[in-house]
Protein backbone atom coordinates (compact mmCIF):
# COMPACT_ATOMS: atom_id res chain seq x y z
CA UNK A 1 0.00 0.00 0.00
CA UNK A 2 1.45 3.31 -0.39
CA UNK A 3 2.42 5.58 2.12
CA UNK A 4 -0.42 8.50 2.92
CA UNK A 5 2.05 11.78 2.05
CA UNK A 6 0.71 14.06 5.07
CA UNK A 7 0.78 17.97 4.53
CA UNK A 8 3.41 20.63 4.89
CA UNK A 9 2.21 23.05 7.88
CA UNK A 10 1.86 25.75 5.42
CA UNK A 11 -0.42 23.52 3.07
CA UNK A 12 -2.46 22.61 5.91
CA UNK A 13 -3.13 26.12 6.77
CA UNK A 14 -4.53 27.09 3.48
CA UNK A 15 -6.39 24.01 2.16
CA UNK A 16 -7.99 24.17 6.25
CA UNK A 17 -9.07 27.88 6.20
CA UNK A 18 -10.27 27.52 2.31
CA UNK A 19 -14.41 27.89 3.05
CA UNK A 20 -13.50 30.44 5.82
CA UNK A 21 -11.03 32.30 3.15
CA UNK A 22 -14.11 31.92 0.57
CA UNK A 23 -16.33 33.74 3.19
CA UNK A 24 -14.37 36.48 3.70
CA UNK A 25 -13.70 37.40 -0.19
CA UNK A 26 -17.67 37.39 -0.51
CA UNK A 27 -18.65 38.86 2.62
CA UNK A 28 -20.56 42.53 2.25
CA UNK A 29 -18.42 44.17 3.93
CA UNK A 30 -15.49 42.91 1.50
CA UNK A 31 -17.76 43.17 -2.14
CA UNK A 32 -18.75 46.79 -0.74
CA UNK A 33 -14.87 47.92 -0.86
CA UNK A 34 -14.00 46.02 -3.85
CA UNK A 35 -17.79 47.12 -5.53
CA UNK A 36 -16.86 50.99 -4.36
CA UNK A 37 -19.40 51.66 -1.74
CA UNK A 38 -17.48 51.92 1.34
CA UNK A 39 -16.90 55.73 2.18
CA UNK A 40 -13.95 57.12 3.56
CA UNK A 41 -15.93 57.49 7.15
CA UNK A 42 -16.39 53.51 7.50
CA UNK A 43 -12.86 52.72 5.83
CA UNK A 44 -11.85 55.12 8.83
CA UNK A 45 -13.61 53.28 11.35
CA UNK A 46 -12.35 49.77 10.12
CA UNK A 47 -8.82 51.19 10.49
CA UNK A 48 -9.56 52.01 13.70
CA UNK A 49 -10.47 48.44 14.81
CA UNK A 50 -7.55 47.11 12.57
CA UNK A 51 -5.08 49.22 14.97
CA UNK A 52 -6.46 47.62 17.91
CA UNK A 53 -6.07 44.14 16.49
CA UNK A 54 -2.46 44.95 15.15
CA UNK A 55 -1.10 46.38 18.47
CA UNK A 56 -2.04 43.00 20.18
CA UNK A 57 -0.48 40.76 17.74
CA UNK A 58 2.74 43.46 17.16
CA UNK A 59 2.87 43.06 21.15
CA UNK A 60 2.35 39.46 21.20
CA UNK A 61 4.63 38.72 18.97
CA UNK A 62 7.56 41.24 20.26
CA UNK A 63 6.84 38.85 23.66
CA UNK A 64 7.29 35.84 21.89
CA UNK A 65 10.36 36.87 19.29
CA UNK A 66 12.68 34.11 20.78
CA UNK A 67 9.56 30.96 21.30
CA UNK A 68 11.24 28.04 19.43
CA UNK A 69 8.63 27.53 17.04
CA UNK A 70 6.87 31.07 16.96
CA UNK A 71 10.13 32.89 16.47
CA UNK A 72 10.95 30.93 13.34
CA UNK A 73 8.13 33.01 11.63
CA UNK A 74 8.57 36.22 13.22
CA UNK A 75 9.67 39.00 10.91
CA UNK A 76 8.47 42.47 12.48
CA UNK A 77 10.17 44.12 9.80
CA UNK A 78 8.87 43.19 6.75
CA UNK A 79 5.41 42.57 8.84
CA UNK A 80 4.61 45.04 10.79
CA UNK A 81 2.07 47.29 10.45
CA UNK A 82 0.90 49.45 13.53
CA UNK A 83 3.29 51.90 12.12
CA UNK A 84 1.36 52.42 8.44
CA UNK A 85 -2.48 52.22 10.08
CA UNK A 86 -0.75 55.25 12.54
CA UNK A 87 -0.12 57.06 9.28
CA UNK A 88 -3.86 55.93 7.35
CA UNK A 89 -5.51 56.82 10.98
CA UNK A 90 -3.94 60.29 10.73
CA UNK A 91 -4.54 61.40 7.04
CA UNK A 92 -8.42 59.99 7.36
CA UNK A 93 -8.94 61.62 10.82
CA UNK A 94 -6.31 64.35 11.25
CA UNK A 95 -4.07 65.53 13.37
CA UNK A 96 -5.98 64.64 16.31
CA UNK A 97 -6.70 60.82 15.41
CA UNK A 98 -5.58 59.48 18.83
CA UNK A 99 -8.45 61.02 20.26
CA UNK A 100 -11.10 60.14 17.76
CA UNK A 101 -10.46 57.25 16.28
CA UNK A 102 -11.77 54.36 18.85
CA UNK A 103 -12.48 50.86 18.17
CA UNK A 104 -16.37 49.94 18.56
CA UNK A 105 -17.32 46.46 17.09
CA UNK A 106 -17.82 44.14 19.85
CA UNK A 107 -15.64 41.66 17.84
CA UNK A 108 -12.34 43.72 18.18
CA UNK A 109 -12.69 43.12 21.61
CA UNK A 110 -13.05 39.38 21.47
CA UNK A 111 -9.98 39.04 18.80
CA UNK A 112 -7.72 40.81 20.72
CA UNK A 113 -8.69 39.27 23.96
CA UNK A 114 -7.73 35.88 22.02
CA UNK A 115 -4.76 37.10 20.69
CA UNK A 116 -3.50 38.13 24.01
CA UNK A 117 -4.36 34.66 25.86
CA UNK A 118 -3.00 32.82 22.68
CA UNK A 119 0.68 35.40 23.22
CA UNK A 120 0.87 34.38 27.00
CA UNK A 121 -0.21 30.58 27.04
CA UNK A 122 0.54 29.38 23.51
CA UNK A 123 2.86 31.31 21.27
CA UNK A 124 3.07 29.14 18.75
CA UNK A 125 -0.69 29.63 17.68
CA UNK A 126 0.52 33.17 17.09
CA UNK A 127 1.68 31.74 13.89
CA UNK A 128 -2.32 31.31 12.39
CA UNK A 129 -2.84 34.98 13.75
CA UNK A 130 0.09 36.63 11.87
CA UNK A 131 -0.38 34.17 9.01
CA UNK A 132 -3.95 34.86 8.45
CA UNK A 133 -3.35 38.61 8.77
CA UNK A 134 -0.17 39.21 7.44
CA UNK A 135 -0.48 36.49 3.96
CA UNK A 136 -3.48 38.03 3.71
CA UNK A 137 -2.66 41.42 3.72
CA UNK A 138 -0.34 40.90 0.78
CA UNK A 139 -2.14 38.62 -1.16
CA UNK A 140 -5.69 39.92 -1.70
CA UNK A 141 -4.66 43.63 0.49
CA UNK A 142 -3.09 44.14 -2.90
CA UNK A 143 -6.44 44.18 -5.16
CA UNK A 144 -8.06 45.78 -2.03
CA UNK A 145 -5.25 48.65 -1.85
CA UNK A 146 -5.94 49.65 -5.94
CA UNK A 147 -9.74 49.75 -5.52
CA UNK A 148 -9.16 52.16 -2.45
CA UNK A 149 -7.04 54.19 -4.55
CA UNK A 150 -9.67 54.61 -7.56
CA UNK A 151 -12.66 54.77 -5.46
CA UNK A 152 -11.35 57.51 -2.87
CA UNK A 153 -9.23 59.12 -5.65
CA UNK A 154 -6.16 58.79 -4.03
CA UNK A 155 -2.38 59.87 -5.26
CA UNK A 156 0.14 57.97 -6.19
CA UNK A 157 1.99 58.11 -2.80
CA UNK A 158 0.76 56.29 0.11
CA UNK A 159 -1.57 58.16 1.09
CA UNK A 160 -4.61 56.75 2.84
CA UNK A 161 -3.23 53.00 1.77
CA UNK A 162 0.02 52.46 3.75
CA UNK A 163 -1.62 49.44 5.43
CA UNK A 164 -1.03 47.94 2.25
CA UNK A 165 2.44 48.58 1.57
CA UNK A 166 4.87 46.51 2.67
CA UNK A 167 7.67 48.52 1.90
CA UNK A 168 10.48 46.69 3.53
CA UNK A 169 9.77 43.71 0.96
CA UNK A 170 11.49 44.29 -2.32
CA UNK A 171 9.72 41.05 -3.94
CA UNK A 172 6.34 40.00 -2.34
CA UNK A 173 5.94 36.58 -3.91
CA UNK A 174 9.78 35.56 -3.40
CA UNK A 175 9.25 36.65 0.80
CA UNK A 176 6.04 34.35 0.73
CA UNK A 177 7.74 31.62 -0.38
CA UNK A 178 10.92 32.14 2.06
CA UNK A 179 8.05 32.54 4.73
CA UNK A 180 6.45 29.50 3.71
CA UNK A 181 9.61 27.16 4.14
CA UNK A 182 10.71 28.72 7.37
CA UNK A 183 6.79 28.03 8.20
CA UNK A 184 7.49 24.52 6.73
CA UNK A 185 10.58 23.54 9.02
CA UNK A 186 8.88 24.21 12.61
CA UNK A 187 8.89 20.87 14.56
CA UNK A 188 5.69 20.62 15.51
CA UNK A 189 3.58 17.32 16.35
CA UNK A 190 0.43 16.01 14.60
CA UNK A 191 -1.84 17.36 17.18
CA UNK A 192 -0.08 20.85 17.58
CA UNK A 193 -0.84 20.98 13.78
CA UNK A 194 -4.44 20.42 14.26
CA UNK A 195 -4.74 23.22 16.64
CA UNK A 196 -2.54 25.63 14.70
CA UNK A 197 -5.30 24.68 11.47
CA UNK A 198 -8.49 25.39 13.98
CA UNK A 199 -6.25 28.74 15.50
CA UNK A 200 -6.21 29.94 11.69
CA UNK A 201 -9.89 29.32 11.32
CA UNK A 202 -10.72 30.96 14.73
CA UNK A 203 -8.65 34.02 13.01
CA UNK A 204 -10.76 34.15 9.89
CA UNK A 205 -14.02 33.94 12.11
CA UNK A 206 -13.01 37.06 14.42
CA UNK A 207 -12.33 38.58 10.60
CA UNK A 208 -15.59 37.29 9.26
CA UNK A 209 -17.38 38.84 12.42
CA UNK A 210 -15.39 42.23 12.39
CA UNK A 211 -17.21 42.95 9.27
CA UNK A 212 -20.60 41.51 10.00
CA UNK A 213 -19.87 44.49 12.77
CA UNK A 214 -19.14 46.70 10.15
CA UNK A 215 -21.97 45.98 7.92
CA UNK A 216 -24.39 45.80 10.72
CA UNK A 217 -22.93 49.67 11.13
CA UNK A 218 -23.37 50.57 8.51
CA UNK A 219 -27.04 48.82 7.83
CA UNK A 220 -27.98 50.30 11.12
CA UNK A 221 -27.05 53.74 10.44
CA UNK A 222 -29.58 54.67 7.50
CA UNK A 223 -27.67 57.42 5.90
CA UNK A 224 -26.89 57.42 2.22
CA UNK A 225 -23.13 56.48 2.55
CA UNK A 226 -22.11 59.20 -0.30
CA UNK A 227 -23.39 61.68 1.25
CA UNK A 228 -21.02 60.58 4.68
CA UNK A 229 -17.53 61.29 3.36
CA UNK A 230 -18.49 65.29 2.35
CA UNK A 231 -19.73 66.49 5.32
CA UNK A 232 -17.99 66.54 8.27
CA UNK A 233 -21.27 67.24 10.15
CA UNK A 234 -22.46 63.85 8.88
CA UNK A 235 -19.24 62.47 9.56
CA UNK A 236 -19.36 63.09 13.46
CA UNK A 237 -23.26 61.54 13.35
CA UNK A 238 -22.22 59.06 11.92
CA UNK A 239 -19.04 57.99 14.04
CA UNK A 240 -22.09 58.95 17.39
CA UNK A 241 -24.00 56.92 15.96
CA UNK A 242 -21.37 54.04 15.36
CA UNK A 243 -20.82 54.21 19.23
CA UNK A 244 -24.38 54.27 20.64
CA UNK A 245 -24.78 51.25 18.75
CA UNK A 246 -22.13 49.00 20.17
CA UNK A 247 -22.67 50.40 23.63
CA UNK A 248 -26.16 49.63 23.75
CA UNK A 249 -25.84 45.82 22.58
C1 LIG B 1 -11.63 40.90 -1.48
C2 LIG B 1 -11.07 40.18 -0.59
C3 LIG B 1 -9.98 39.18 -0.86
C4 LIG B 1 -9.41 38.79 -2.02
C5 LIG B 1 -9.72 39.26 -3.41
C6 LIG B 1 -8.39 37.82 -1.69
C7 LIG B 1 -7.58 37.20 -2.60
C8 LIG B 1 -6.53 36.38 -2.31
C9 LIG B 1 -5.66 35.76 -3.27
C10 LIG B 1 -5.76 35.95 -4.78
C11 LIG B 1 -4.78 35.01 -2.61
C12 LIG B 1 -3.72 34.09 -3.21
C13 LIG B 1 -2.43 34.79 -3.38
C14 LIG B 1 -1.33 33.84 -3.77
O1 LIG B 1 -1.56 32.65 -4.07
O2 LIG B 1 -0.20 34.29 -3.74
C15 LIG B 1 -5.08 35.17 -1.20
C16 LIG B 1 -4.37 34.58 -0.20
C17 LIG B 1 -4.65 34.74 1.12
N1 LIG B 1 -5.67 35.48 1.69
FE1 LIG B 1 -7.06 36.49 0.69
N2 LIG B 1 -8.37 37.64 -0.35
C18 LIG B 1 -9.33 38.45 0.20
C19 LIG B 1 -9.64 38.59 1.52
C20 LIG B 1 -8.95 38.01 2.54
C21 LIG B 1 -9.22 38.21 3.93
C22 LIG B 1 -10.32 39.12 4.48
C23 LIG B 1 -8.32 37.47 4.62
C24 LIG B 1 -8.14 37.31 6.11
C25 LIG B 1 -8.52 38.18 6.99
C26 LIG B 1 -7.47 36.81 3.66
C27 LIG B 1 -6.43 35.97 3.96
C28 LIG B 1 -5.60 35.36 3.03
C29 LIG B 1 -4.47 34.53 3.38
C30 LIG B 1 -4.03 34.14 4.78
C31 LIG B 1 -3.87 34.15 2.19
C32 LIG B 1 -2.60 33.29 2.03
C33 LIG B 1 -2.98 31.91 1.51
C34 LIG B 1 -1.74 31.06 1.31
O3 LIG B 1 -1.05 31.23 0.31
O4 LIG B 1 -1.48 30.24 2.18
N3 LIG B 1 -7.89 37.15 2.41
N4 LIG B 1 -6.14 36.00 -1.04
Amino acid sequence: MAAVESLSIHDSLKTGVAKEHEEAENGIFTQSIMKGTVTPAIYRQFLAELYEIYKAIEEAAELNKEHETFGMTHFPTEFNRVGAIEKDLEYYYGANWKEEAKSQAPTTTKYVARIKEVGKTNPTLLIAHCYVRYLGDMSGGRQIKYKLMKHFNLGSSDDGIAFFVFDQIDNVAHFKEYYFGRMNSINIDDDQLAELVAEAKKAFQFNIDLFKDMNDFVQKMKLPQENISSDPSKMETFYNHFKSLFSSS
